[in-house]
């Protein structure tokens, strides 16, 4: 859906939705177990999984339930194909990061409103864009595009080293809030996510060079600063195309033994149009148009 178009539908929301707050109140857990990587939830039995969620992470039985089928879902859709992307996925509790009149719809294989006009990416292309870049532990990864700082949950916890850039600054701010309250509550592994309010297409050059890239906006090019602060042989995902007809693409730097340097592109859904968000500009602290060409 193009943004103009979800802001349409939208507009019925008003005010409320806007200024609305993550779904913190709804059931609230309280993690008393340090993090451990090493840990694996049951993957093959439903009942198995939410007894692990109720007892390693206090969480509420009917999101567990919820967030297995969905698990199960990308399985089978080929969203995820490594244990670890997996791993990550059941670990995360996306109704924490969904506004309040979204709930029902939390594991929906759909994106959401989390107001200011843009929206949390659904499960499977979240899944699936994380399982393109595959982050390591230990690797530095950059996000543009925090939104409700779901993407960057999920990355926290396949590596330890996530930086995540947002535009809209009551959003940041917003989702700053969120992390900060589930880290009181036990999640500890939302520390390994730096928050910064800034516009995303000159990446963050202090904290790079990035091992993986992950842009969750749309854009009509590859940001050249964010090609150059990727690693030799990193890895980014970007959405690229005319507004709201993006393709997601993958793309791979490779450098020669002669310093040569190229980029491969492919498309992480065989041609498949995905619309995003636009990938917007900052100008003298105002978001002004977008960085299209
Ligand atoms: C699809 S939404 C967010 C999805 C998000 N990753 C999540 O997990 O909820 C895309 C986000 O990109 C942000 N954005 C757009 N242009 C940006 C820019 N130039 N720099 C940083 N963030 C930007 C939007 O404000 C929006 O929050």
């Amino acid at each position: 859906m193009l943004r103009r178009d979800f802001i349409k539908g939208a507009a019925g929301l008003a005010g409320a939705a806007l200024l609305a707050s993550p779904a913190k109140a709804v059931y609230t857990s309280k993690i008393t177990k340090p993090y451990d990587w090493t840990d694996y939830p049951p993957t093959t039995d439903r009942a198995a999984f939410v007894k692990w969620g109720v007892s390693q992470r206090d969480e509420d039985p009917k999101y567990l339930g919820e967030r297995f089928d969905r698990f199960g879902a990308l399985v089978r859709n080929k969203d995820v194909w490594d244990k670890r992307v997996e791993r990550a996925f059941l670990y995360v509790p996306r109704e924490e990061f969904c506004l309040k009149p979204n709930l029902p719809r939390a594991y929906a294989s759909a994106f959401l409103d989390i107001g200011f006009g843009v929206t949390i990416s659904g499960p499977h292309l979240v899944g699936r864009m994380t399982s393109t870049i595959d982050p390591q532990k230990g690797e530095r990864v950059l996000e543009v595009g925090t939104g409700s700082g779901y993407q960057s949950a999920f990355l926290a916890n396949l590596t330890d080293k996530v930086f995540t850039i947002e535009i809209i600054k009551p959003l940041a701010e917003r989702t700053r809030a969120t992390y900060d309250a589930l880290i009181a509550r036990g999640y500890e592994e939302y520390k390994h996510i730096t928050t910064k309010n800034d516009d995303g297409y000159y990446g963050w050059a202090e904290n790079g060079p990035f091992d993986k890239i992950i842009v969750t906006c749309g854009i009509d090019h590859v940001p050249p600063p964010l090609l150059q602060q990727l690693k030799p042989d990193g890895i980014m995902v970007i959405p690229v195309g005319p507004p709201g007809a993006q393709r997601v693409l993958k793309i791979t730097k490779s450098t020669a033994a002669d310093g040569q340097v190229t980029v491969a592109r492919s498309d992480i859904y065989n041609g498949k149009i995905v619309p995003f968000v636009p990938f917007t500009k900052l100008v003298d602290g105002k978001i002004v148009g977008s960085h299209n060409n």
